[in-house]
């Protein structure tokens, strides 16, 4: 089993990723972000797991270069990649552009690091409406690397802790790629 497990954020630009981050840490929305969080350590007494886990922030916004990605998408064990469930061109992107990036890298060094799909900004559609999560079976069919979905809210605070917690566990006790059409629900 992995001594440490090391979660890096990505998306597009305004999903989420730094307010989910700091969410987490403090317990409640931050009204003001910036562009990207510092690299936390939870330490491992206070990790469900027990084992410490880093988690590392993507601005899209913030221009790092292109190798500074792949080279952050390299030391990490686990994506969580966040699209919001208000925004129809970040979704789209997670299929054009970072599920494509993401298994160029797992393949250039013939590993699987696994995906949790994250639809945050929750709180925006109402209970009634149509989950978005049908369009994301699909994708997840077509990305066996995606090991779950779920849909949160940092300002709601929901599901926060449950996300970090499957980024964990997808590292520490890795399944077989099952593809169900319950996944995530
Ligand atoms: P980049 O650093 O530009 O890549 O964006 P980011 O993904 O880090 O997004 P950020 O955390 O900066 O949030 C973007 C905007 O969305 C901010 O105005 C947040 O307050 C807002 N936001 C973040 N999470 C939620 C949420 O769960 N619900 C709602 N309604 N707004 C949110
Ligand atoms: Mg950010």
């Amino acid at each position: 089993m992995k001594k440490e497990v090391r979660i890096l954020l990505l998306g597009d630009a305004d999903v989420g990723k730094t307010s989910l981050i700091l969410s987490l840490v403090s317990e409640e929305f931050p009204q003001h972000v910036p562009l990207r969080a510092e690299e936390i350590t939870i330490p491992a007494d206070v990790t469900p797991e027990g084992v410490p886990t880093h988690i590392v922030d993507y601005s899209a916004r913030e221009y790092f270069g292109e190798e500074f990605l792949v080279k952050e998408m390299q030391r990490a064990h686990v994506f969580c990649l966040v699209y919001g469930v208000d925004d129809e061109k970040s979704l789209e992107s997670t299929r054009s552009y970072w599920l494509p990036k993401i298994r160029e890298i797992n393949d250039g060094d013939n590993l699987s690091r696994p995906v949790i799909l994250v639809g945050n900004k929750d709180d925006l559609i109402m209970d009634l409406e149509e989950s978005p999560l049908e369009s994301v079976l699909p994708l997840m069919n077509e990305y066996p690397e995606i090991e779950t979905c779920v849909e949160c809210s940092a300002k709601r605070l929901k599901n926060i802790s449950e996300l970090f917690y499957y980024a964990q566990k997808a590292v520490l006790h890795p399944t077989a790629p099952l593809y169900s059409p319950d996944m995530g629900k």
